[in-house]
C-alpha cells in the first residue's frame, strides 16, 4: 500500500498542470522547496519518477501521466465531498472550474459578476480556450462546467442548450453588399474570408457550411482571435463569419455591418456540456441553477 497524502497529490497536480515548480508554489502559496519535498516524497512512494525536468521545463513521465489522470478524478471527488460538507453546514463555498470557448468571453463575464456577488465564498477559475483545447480538458475531466458552441458528437457527454448563438456574415460598413437584402450565397462565396484558427468551433461550422454547399471557401487570412478578425474586416481585408455575440457592443457606431445573406444567420446555440453521468459538485450545481435563472442578463447583451 502506498502512503500518499492529499497534500502530495494536490502539489503534484499543480506542478503537472502548470508544468512548473515555481508557479505551483505560487498558486499553492508555499515555498518552492516545500513543493520539491512533496514531489520527492510522492516519488518515493510510487517508486518511479513522475516528472522530468529539462532546464526550466517540466515533463510528465508515463507514470506521471497516469497519476495526473488519476489525480484529476480523485481531487474532483474530494472537492465534491468538501463542498457537500460545507453545504450541510449551510455554506456555499469552494472552487468552481469553468472551461469556455474563446467566443464566450463576450458574455460569460456578465453572468460571473453577479454570481460572485451573490456567492462571495465561491472561487472561480475560468479557462478560455478554443474548441479543441476545451475537448482535451473535457476528456481529462479537468473542470466542472464546459461551455461551447459545437458539442462533441460522441455518446459519452450530455449537452444542454441554454442560449441562441447565431453565426452571421460580417463586412465593413462601407462594403457594397452592406444594406442589400437576400444576397445569394454564391455571390458571398466569391469574397475573400478572414477565418479563425483550426480547432475553433466558429471555423468548423463555417467550413461545414461551405462543404455542404460544395463551394470553395476563399481564405485570405487566418487569425487567432475574433477581435483580430473584426479589426481586419474593418480594415477592408475581407469578410468574416462570426458569432453575433462578438458584435454586441455599440452597434450604432460600429465600422462593421451584418450582411443579409441567404442561409444566414446560421442558427445555433450555446451549450453546457458535461461527461455523461458526472456527478455535479454543490458549487457547480449552484452555478448552473443561477445561469438558468439569470439568462436575461446574457440575452440582453446579445
Ligand atoms: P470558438 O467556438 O470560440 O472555438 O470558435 C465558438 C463557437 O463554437 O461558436
Amino acid at each position: 500500500m502506498m502512503q500518499v497524502t492529499l497534500r502530495q497529490l494536490r502539489t503534484f497536480e499543480a506542478v503537472a498542470r502548470l508544468r512548473s515548480f515555481s508557479r505551483a508554489a505560487e498558486e499553492m502559496e508555499v515555498t518552492q522547496p516545500t513543493v520539491s519535498k512533496q514531489i520527492r516524497l510522492l516519488n518515493e512512494q510510487v517508486g518511479l519518477p513522475l516528472l522530468e525536468q529539462l532546464g526550466k521545463k517540466v515533463f510528465l513521465t508515463q507514470a506521471g501521466e497516469e497519476l495526473y489522470a488519476t489525480c484529476a478524478d480523485w481531487l474532483d471527488t474530494w472537492g465534491r465531498f468538501e463542498q457537500t460538507i460545507a453545504s450541510l453546514k449551510g455554506l456555499k463555498q469552494g472552487r468552481l472550474k469553468i472551461s469556455a470557448v474563446t467566443t464566450t468571453k463576450y458574455f460569460m463575464p456578465r453572468i460571473l459578476g453577479p454570481f460572485c456577488a451573490r456567492y462571495p465564498d465561491i472561487d472561480i477559475a475560468l479557462e478560455v480556450v478554443n474548441r479543441d483545447r476545451l475537448l482535451e480538458r473535457l476528456a481529462r475531466n479537468q473542470d466542472d462546467v464546459y461551455v461551447m458552441g459545437v458539442p462533441p458528437e460522441g455518446l459519452d457527454t450530455e449537452s444542454e442548450p441554454f442560449m441562441e448563438n447565431p453565426l452571421v456574415v460580417v463586412a465593413p460598413a462601407t462594403h457594397p453588399m452592406a444594406g442589400r437584402k437576400g444576397i445569394p450565397f454564391a455571390e458571398l462565396a466569391q469574397e475573400p474570408f478572414l477565418v479563425r484558427e483550426q480547432g475553433s468551433g466558429t471555423r468548423m461550422t463555417m467550413e461545414r457550411m461551405f462543404q455542404a454547399r460544395e463551394t470553395r471557401l476563399r481564405i485570405r487570412m487566418e487569425l487567432g482571435s475574433n477581435e483580430a478578425i473584426k479589426q481586419a474586416v474593418a480594415g477592408g481585408l475581407g469578410l468574416a463569419i462570426l458569432s453575433r455575440s462578438t458584435l454586441n457592443l455599440d452597434r450604432s457606431r460600429s465600422e462593421l455591418a451584418e450582411l443579409d445573406v441567404e442561409g444566414f444567420p446560421i442558427m445555433r446555440a450555446w451549450y453546457l456540456v458535461r461527461p455523461k453521468g458526472k456527478q455535479l459538485s454543490v458549487v457547480a450545481a449552484t452555478f448552473l441553477e443561477f445561469l438558468r435563472d439569470h439568462l436575461e442578463l446574457l440575452v440582453r447583451n446579445q
